[in-house]
């Protein structure tokens, strides 16, 4: 990791209030997921003319935005979502930071927004981790997590695409995104009302909106007794998409993985993306494909399919172990989960907190001085 950006210093400004180390000691106990925030941010400034300017490691405080400012209004604000861990060693590790910063850059492409210069997002997560290293929980399963984002900030209520963004990244140690932990089967609701993405839509960008729009799916699933929402294809609402906030693998009793391709509607996830890597490197056939829901039911039924969890850089690998529906449920295998989920995400873990070999190059080095 490059410490200050090439094409943009960091100034810092230590925050003359930062939370005592007791309190923050208690805090870090019991995080939950995204409820406790650290004591810094990183921010930098676009303006039309001037470009990228103005980037602070800063203590955390509250934006003052102008009630016109754009994102209230039309919703330009992309945003990204990463970990730090602490290793044995001591050092502190950053998962395949450049996958997140190209995301964002694509991102920032779709919303119509500026593209961040690769080496600031990377510089301002690295400055942000290095101030704040004090607060990377260490119990089993927790991690810092880093929130980069970016949002429209012109007081302007023309539909047109903002003169003025702001890029920032804020911190919140956490650990598991379920409840329940994150080995624990979870249950998924089929929803058949609403969708997520459609073609040509923002599906594959990390936008607020996308989110916004799957909430209402995510209360039914809630309401229904389950933890998250699956999504199915706009166009013939049969085939599979993704969850509310992961991607979805399919293990089947052939020594095959089948997940969803990328089609433009659903987001590129990098542990899915590194998932199928490490499949592949345990020699089963990865197959990226539509499939179906009724597939699943059958498949399921038959036993052909095995096990499926759920992926991203929040629940890590999760498996499900129903889906719930209309009229009925699918239970996968025993419900309870499999060997084959547990093993990738042992590998994937190990490899994130530097306890095993990294043959890709994925893990990155906090630099510290
Ligand atoms: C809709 C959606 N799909 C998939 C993912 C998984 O992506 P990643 O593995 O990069 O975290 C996420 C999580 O960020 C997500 O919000």
């Amino acid at each position: 990791m490059t410490g200050s950006s090439t094409v943009l210093p960091f100034k810092i400004e230590k925050n003359p209030n930062p939370l005592s180390a007791e309190k923050r000691a208690d805090l870090l106990k019991n995080p939950g997921f995204g409820r406790v925030f650290t004591d810094h941010m990183a921010v930098v400034q676009w303006s039309a003319g001037k470009g990228w300017h103005d980037a602070v490691i800063t203590a955390r405080k509250p934006f003052e935005i102008d009630p016109a400012s754009a994102v209230l209004h039309y919703g330009q604000e992309i945003f990204e979502g990463l970990k730090a861990y602490r290793a044995h060693d001591g050092r502190i590790l950053l998962f395949r930071p450049e996958a997140n910063a190209e995301r964002f850059h694509n991102s920032a492409i779709r919303l119509a927004m500026p593209p961040l210069d690769k080496d600031v997002f990377l510089a301002a997560i690295n400055e942000l981790v290095k101030i704040d290293r004090n607060w990377i929980p260490e119990t089993p399963d927790s991690s810092l997590y880093l929130r980069p984002f970016m949002f429209a900030n012109e007081a302007f209520l023309g539909v047109h695409p903002a003169n003025e963004y702001i890029f920032s990244v804020i911190a919140s140690p956490v650990g598991s995104y379920f409840k329940s932990g994150s080995t624990k089967p979870v249950s998924v609701w089929l929803d058949t009302e609403f969708s997520r993405a459609g073609p040509g839509g923002t599906g594959e960008a990390k936008c607020g909106g996308n989110y916004a729009s799957s909430l209402l799916a995510q209360i039914n699933a809630e309401k229904n007794g389950c933890d998250q929402v699956l999504f199915l294809d706009v166009v013939e609402r049969k085939w599979i998409e993704e969850l509310g906030g992961m991607n979805v693998c399919f293990v089947m009793d052939d020594n095959r993985l089948v997940t969803p391709k990328l089609d433009g509607t659903i987001l590129h996830g990098v542990t899915r993306k590194s998932i199928l890597q490490l499949a592949k490197d345990n020699g089963m056939k990865v197959e990226e494909r539509s499939y179906s829901f009724d597939d699943l039911k059958k498949d399921a039924k038959s036993g052909h399919l095995k096990e499926v969890f759920a992926c991203g850089t929040a629940a890590v690998i999760t498996p499900i172990g129903v889906f719930k529906y209309e009229g009925g449920e699918t239970v996968i295998g025993n419900g309870n989960g499999g060997e084959i989920t547990q093993n990738l995400r042992e590998q994937l873990i190990h490899i994130q907190k530097g306890e095993a070999k990294d043959p890709y190059g994925w893990v990155k080095t906090v630099k510290i001085d």
